[in-house]
């Protein structure tokens, strides 16, 4: 089968072209530059692309007969509408954003995109939309990663103090990137019975202040919890932006850790097989590979 990876040069893009060549596809890997999909497994064909230059798309994907999206999903209206006849499936990448209660344009643009699959569908096409949750484990993620550096970067001499809001006691379910992969690889494959959308996720929910703990264990490090108001951390990490300071965590990002975040895991157990690992395993994983 053909498929073609819209977002291959991405922290998740890269794993999963090597991904589909080693389960035996042949792969079109896209990018809207030649330059990043030099980074890209050369077991792939490479081809320049950008969504919103419609022709392109279309152009680069006229072989493909299935169509992976890793790109963010604001660009799911024009990346369906781009595409050409011969495709006949696609997996397309929202997030689990879309379910929160807090005003969020980010999010906002993730349910324009589930709604535009939507129409898409009802028009006759086929596929489905996958809602990974905090992605973490490649070399350059944003999350554990930044995590991960500022325990390291912690002089050994000092106890580790991390403050969080309210002590860490909201809930996140980080889904390791292989895993994340692993999913998309299945879905590829479009197996029978799945719904339009699917939660893809960790094990369980944990608490922020556990995964900080884990995190400092993968490193052989202990760590003390100190609870602050997310008021006074959000006044200190915007005044440690301004001052160019790096911390962690933006305010807007300690906010968000502020809502609890639990999905179902089974969905995607059953429907794909994919058992996710759980966030230890992971982080030492990703400690293990230097990645941070
Ligand atoms: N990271 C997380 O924690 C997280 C959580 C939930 C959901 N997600 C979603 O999961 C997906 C993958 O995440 P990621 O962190 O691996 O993504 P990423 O590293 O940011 O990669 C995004 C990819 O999209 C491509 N892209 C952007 N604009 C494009 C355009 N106009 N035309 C064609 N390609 C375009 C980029 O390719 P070029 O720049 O090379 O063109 C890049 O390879 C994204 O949709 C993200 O929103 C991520």
């Amino acid at each position: 089968m053909r498929v073609g990876v819209v977002g291959a040069t991405g922290k998740t893009g890269r794993y999963l072209v090597t991904r589909l060549c080693g389960d035996g596809h042949a792969v079109v890997a896209l990018s809207r530059s030649l330059d990043r999909l030099a980074s890209v497994d050369a077991c792939a064909k490479r081809r320049q692309a950008d969504v919103v230059v419609p022709s392109s798309i279309g152009q680069a994907l006229a072989d493909c007969e299935v169509v992976v999206s890793l790109a963010h999903a604001r660009l799911t209206a024009p990346l369906l509408a781009a595409l050409p006849e011969r495709c006949r499936w696609v997996v397309l990448t929202g997030s689990v954003r879309r379910s929160t209660a807090l005003p969020d344009a980010a999010a906002d643009a993730v349910r324009r995109g589930e709604a535009a699959f939507r129409e898409w569908i009802a028009a006759g096409g086929r596929g489905v939309m996958l809602h990974p949750s905090m992605i973490y484990g490649a070399p350059d993620d944003r999350n554990v990663g930044r995590l991960l550096r500022f325990i390291r970067g912690w002089p050994r001499a000092l106890p580790l103090l991390v403050p969080l809001p309210g002590g860490g006691r909201h809930t996140v379910q980080p889904v390791y990137f292989e895993d994340f992969v692993a999913a998309l690889a299945k879905a590829v494959r479009q197996p029978n019975g799945l719904p339009l959308d699917l939660e893809i996720v960790g094990p369980e929910a944990m608490q922020y202040r556990d995964l900080v703990r884990a995190s400092a264990a993968a490193l052989g490090r202990g760590v003390t919890i100190v609870p602050v108001p997310l008021w006074l951390l959000g006044a200190a990490a915007r005044i440690a932006g301004a001052l160019g300071v790096r911390v962690p965590f933006t305010a807007a990002e300690l906010r968000r850790g502020t809502e609890d975040k639990r999905f179902a895991v089974e969905p995607m157990r059953t429907l794909l097989g994919v058992t996710p690992r759980s966030f230890d395993a992971g982080v030492r994983e990703k400690v293990a590979r230097g990645w941070f």
